[in-house]
């Protein structure tokens, strides 16, 4: 059968696509050892150290000399770190330390592949789920809280407040006025914005809502920390809130939940009359032919078949998808009563748009 293939293609695109899963298995692994990178500190480490044995690098980082010598030859073969043989040193340049250390705050990738380790956990699940149906529950996934609060948590320090916030004209200034605003998170996960906003304006009265009881612990434990009496957490399905805010925030939540349009809804209901709704979402096209250029399309998918459309569809819901889309969450915004929307989007941020929405006429 194979060898039917081989004569009915062309030669050369044939050569050209093998060549091409080639890298794409070499990346793949690649990704491991960058999450590796990452979880041991080595890529930190490096980036402050002078050219280094491995001796020097794993004493530097506190690990076994051994593991960490493999791991380099894995990453300089990758062409991530940079080997001299004349005096077995290694180098992390500048240029890739900038993609790769947690200084680099929202620019970490090496962060972000900590998640493939996390969807390989679940690979049995997901294929059992595309013969019998159904999806896989939250509780599959151990390391999720963690690591969603780790990458969110960079991009709320560097931009919830000087560029996510004023996305809405004038909310910096009735958020910091004396009488503060009534503010309310949904899937606020480990709560992480709630407690920023809450520091950052403290006439206001922030509450975060989430159903994981961990996520939800983390955040009280954050906001007692960090001496905040105006933020509180409850667990609480966001499809049942109900209050007067002035402003209600989801950031990449609602592509997620079993009841996204039941949720929207009661976001509506749950706002006062000249509220608004900061919809943080993934910047991309319902209509799969308009996503081929996005820059993070393979991973976004991804991402939904191993979790976001999964969890959904494993609390039997509507299974949206994380690359929903544009066109979609217009319209179920519209569906839910929001009749004004603007779409907004911060410089530098390649995986967001934000919807600001209000009830309007
Ligand atoms: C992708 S995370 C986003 C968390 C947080 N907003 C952030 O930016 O880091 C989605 C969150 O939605 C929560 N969630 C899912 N279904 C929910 C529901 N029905 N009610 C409340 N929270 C829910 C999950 O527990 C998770 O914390």
């Amino acid at each position: 059968m194979s060898h039917t293939i081989r004569r009915t293609g062309d030669p050369a695109r044939q050569e050209e696509f093998a060549g091409r899963m080639v890298r794409v298995l070499n990346d793949s692994c690649l990704g491991y050892l960058c999450s590796l990178g990452h979880r041991t500190r080595l890529f930190d480490v490096m980036a402050r150290l002078p050219p280094s044995t491995s001796e020097e690098i794993a004493g530097a980082a506190g690990l076994h000399e051994r593991y960490v010598r493999e791991w380099l030859g894995g990453v300089t073969v990758g062409g991530i770190v940079v080997y001299d043989p004349a005096d077995r040193t290694y180098r992390l340049p500048p240029e890739h330390a900038a993609s790769l250390c947690r200084d680099a705050g929202p620019d970490n990738l090496a962060s972000f592949l900590q998640d493939l380790a996390l969807i390989g956990l679940v690979e049995d699940e997901v294929v059992t789920a595309f013969r019998d149906g159904g999806g896989v529950p939250y509780s599959s996934y151990p390391r999720f809280q963690e690591l969603q609060a780790e990458e969110t948590a960079r991009v709320y320090d560097a931009a919830l407040v000087d560029a996510i916030i004023p996305l809405v004209p004038g909310l910096p200034e009735r958020l910091a006025s004396d009488a503060g605003l009534d503010v309310l998170d949904v899937g606020t996960g480990q709560g992480h914005a709630v407690n920023l906003l809450a520091r950052a304006f403290p006439a206001g009265r922030f509450t975060g809502v989430d159903m994981s009881r961990s996520g939800i612990a983390a955040a009280r434990d954050e906001a007692e920390r960090l001496g905040l009496p105006n933020a509180r957490f409850e667990v609480a399905d966001a499809a049942g809130v109900t209050g007067g805010y002035d402003l209600v925030t989801a950031f990449d939540v609602i592509h997620d939940l079993a009841r996204p349009a039941e949720t929207l809804a009661a976001v509506a209901g749950a706002l006062r009359d000249d509220g608004v709704f900061l919809m943080g979402d993934i910047a991309a096209s319902s209509r799969l032919e308009e996503n081929l250029g996005l820059p993070l399309g393979p991973a976004l998918y991804t991402f939904s078949v191993f979790y976001c459309m999964t969890v959904s569809l494993g609390e039997g819901g509507a299974g949206l998808g994380t690359v929903w889309g544009r066109q979609t969450a217009l319209r179920m915004l519209a569906e839910a009563g929001f009749g004004e929307v603007a779409v907004r989007e911060v410089e530098g941020d390649i995986l967001n748009v934000y919807y600001v929405a209000r009830k309007g006429s």
